[in-house]
Parts: C-alpha cells; structure tokens; sequence
C-alpha cells in the first residue's frame, strides 16, 4: 500500500499537491465557489452569521488558526478557534448567528465530536470539515464539507492539513460573496492564487533534499524553536507539533512578536530556531520585523533556519540556512511553508531510527478522552 515509499508519511507529505487539487475539483467553475454540499445552508442564513467558532484538536486546530486570517480578512466575520476539549468544558456563548464548524481528518475524534453535539444543544448551526467519507463528525453536523486528500494513515497528519486549509478558503471565499464583501474580481483573484498552489508544492517538495540533509546534521539537537507571526504563526505551532510527535524533542512554536515577552530568555549559543519569514512583497509591513526577530536572536548565538519567499535576500546576512518556498500571496504562504517542516520532522525521525508513521504513545484517531 506504500507503493515503493519506505513509510505512508514520506508517501502522504508528496501525496499534498494532489490532496489539495482533488479539494479544489468540481468547487471552482467560472471563478466562483461551487459548495454543492452547503445548500442546507441558505445565503440569508449565511448573511445572518455573527460569529464562527472553530472546533478542533491538534493539526486541524492550526489549520482553523491558518484560517481565521483568510476568512475575517475576506469575509469581516470574527472567527475564534478553539480546541475541543476545552470548548466542552465551559459555558461557551453560542445562538443561532453562531456558526461552530469543526475540522477533524478522522472525523472520529470524541472530543470533537462532544464539542460538536454540544453547540447543536445549544442551538449553534454546525458544519464539519472532514476527511472520512461517512465518519460519525460529518453525521452529527448540519453540513459537511469534505477534504479530498485520500486516506491518511501515518499518525503524522500532512496531507489532511494543506486539504483542511484549502477546504477552508474555499468556504471564506463563498462566504464573502454572499456577504458581499468582496467583489467578483477580488475572489477570482483567491481563487486562481489557491488553484496555483498544488504546483508551487511540488516545486517545495522538489527541495527535499536540502531539508533531509539538515536534519541528518541536526539529528543529536535536544530542542528546536520556531517562529511565526500572522499567518506563520500556526506555521510554527504545527513545525513544534511536528518535531515532538515525530522525532520526540523538544520544541516550542512562538509567535515572533512574542519574542521580547519571555521567549528570548531560551536563546542561548547553538540554540536552533526556525523562522517562517512573511513576503517582503505580500507583507511589506512584518517582514521587516521579522527580519529585525532574527538579528536579535542571532546576536544571541541561536543557529537561524529561515524559511523564506524565493529571492528575499534581506535574510541571508543573518540566517545560518535558508529554505526557499515560491512566491505566494500572504494567506496562502502557510500552504507552502509548512512542507519542509513537515519533512525536517520526518527525516530527524528517521535519522534517529524511529517509527515514522506510528510514533510512540499516539493513536491516529483519538477516539478516548
Ligand atoms: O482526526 P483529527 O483531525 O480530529 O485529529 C486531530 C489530532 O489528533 C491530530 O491532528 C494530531 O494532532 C496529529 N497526530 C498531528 O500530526
């Protein structure tokens, strides 16, 4: 079932191109969303929402955190994210203007599931977004809007991510038409950037080898951090996730704004951290600061991996080595970024002779609480 691949996880990270073109089919025609699946809910309904709550655990947590830039940005409605577990465990305000969609890739994890029965309790109109056709999430939910990414098998979820993220945009962008809030025009131009990214990841994934070897270099390092900041963000939260579950280290993803609050106490000399560098065409304003976060980590001694847009020549005085990723408007940098830190974990992993696809102690759904 591997065909050829040596694990399902080197097989499933190459398989993202193609997980997130089969979310795309069939849902662009003339340069508009096509959500057959979301007819229960009408454009009034849609019109109506106040507020999207997002439910979900681990990766598909990041992957609603990816999200809630593009959809505020493109839709003006405020989304919050949320992690399952601790949304059912409070009194969370919902009504009938709050939309609760929950991301899960088995769409068998309890306690989203939980989450998801409560906010239908409570009156909230549910949508799911899931990879498993028929699985008991979707079944409990109003709507279900379905990620194409084939089945995922390593517990490491790589492929379901990038799905998630498109299956996401796709909902912002049919959601800001009907909210009107941004023009024809506006949403063809998303639309051609999304349908533009299953080929830029597979020029990322054609710089594999560069990612392996460092990770062969680094395979005796104790902790690696990470930094983003907007849509990097998550980007470094899910490169931490990563590196734990994968290669059991210790790591930590920061937002880099945070830096200055506490984080930077940790640099020390050798200190490897990674950095998810914004565009300095897309994001003129925090590019910049970004830049300025690793002078002043550098000036510390920590060892920069800076992931960054093809050309950007402001990091190369003070990265110790830097990962190209192809030019992309802002939102859609995260689909990108994330790949060579998926395939860092991956290859440390394996380096350290460890079970790539079942890492110790972990479960592919969590189906317990
Ligand atoms: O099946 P789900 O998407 O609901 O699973 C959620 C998390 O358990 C999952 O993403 C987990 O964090 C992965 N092992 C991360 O790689």
């Amino acid at each position: 079932e591997k065909g050829g691949w040596s694990s399902f996880m080197r097989k499933e990270v190459s398989e993202q191109p193609e997980a997130v073109a089969k979310t795309l089919l069939g849902r662009v025609v003339d340069d508009q969303v096509v959500i057959p699946e979301l007819e229960s809910f009408g454009d009034d309904e849609l019109r109506g929402i106040r507020r999207i709550t997002v439910i979900a655990c681990g990766t598909a947590s990041y992957a609603g955190m990816v999200a809630k830039y593009a959809i505020e940005q493109w839709a003006r409605v405020p989304v919050e994210i949320e992690l399952s577990h601790e949304f059912r465990y409070r009194e969370p305000v919902l009504d009938d203007h709050t939309l609760v969609v929950s991301i899960s890739q088995s769409g068998e994890t309890m306690d989203t599931l939980m989450a998801v029965k409560y906010a239908r309790e409570q009156g909230a109109r549910t949508i799911s977004i899931c990879n498993t056709q028929g699985a008991t999430i979707p079944r409990e939910s109003d709507a279900v809007v379905y990620t194409h990414a084939g089945p995922e098998v390593a517990v490491a979820s790589t492929k379901a991510f990038v799905a998630q993220i498109a299956a996401l945009y796709l909902f912002g962008l049919h959601l800001a038409r009907v909210r009107g809030t941004l023009s024809a025009e506006e949403i063809a131009v998303q639309l051609h950037e999304l349908q533009a990214v299953p080929e830029k990841l597979e020029l990322v994934l054609a710089e594999s080898e560069k990612v392996a070897q460092l990770a062969h270099w680094m395979a005796d390092t104790r902790s690696v951090l990470f930094l983003g900041r907007h849509v990097g963000y998550p980007i470094a939260l899910e490169g931490a996730l990563k590196l734990k579950e994968l290669a059991y280290i210790h790591a930590e993803g920061f937002a880099a704004g945070e830096l200055k609050h506490g984080p930077i106490a940790l640099i020390e000399p050798g200190q490897p951290v990674f950095v998810v560098v914004p565009s300095p065409r897309g994001s003129a304003t925090l590019h910049p600061k970004v830049v300025s976060n690793i002078q002043e980590i550098r000036a510390r001694g920590a060892r920069v991996i800076a992931i960054a847009e093809a050309g950007d020549a402001a990091v190369l005085p003070f990265a110790d080595e830097v990962l190209r990723i192809p030019l992309a408007a802002p939102l859609f940098e995260p689909l990108l970024a994330v790949v060579p830190l998926q395939i860092f974990a991956m290859e440390l992993s394996q380096a350290k002779g460890l079970d790539v696809d079942q890492p110790r102690n972990l479960a592919k759904s969590v189906t317990v609480e």
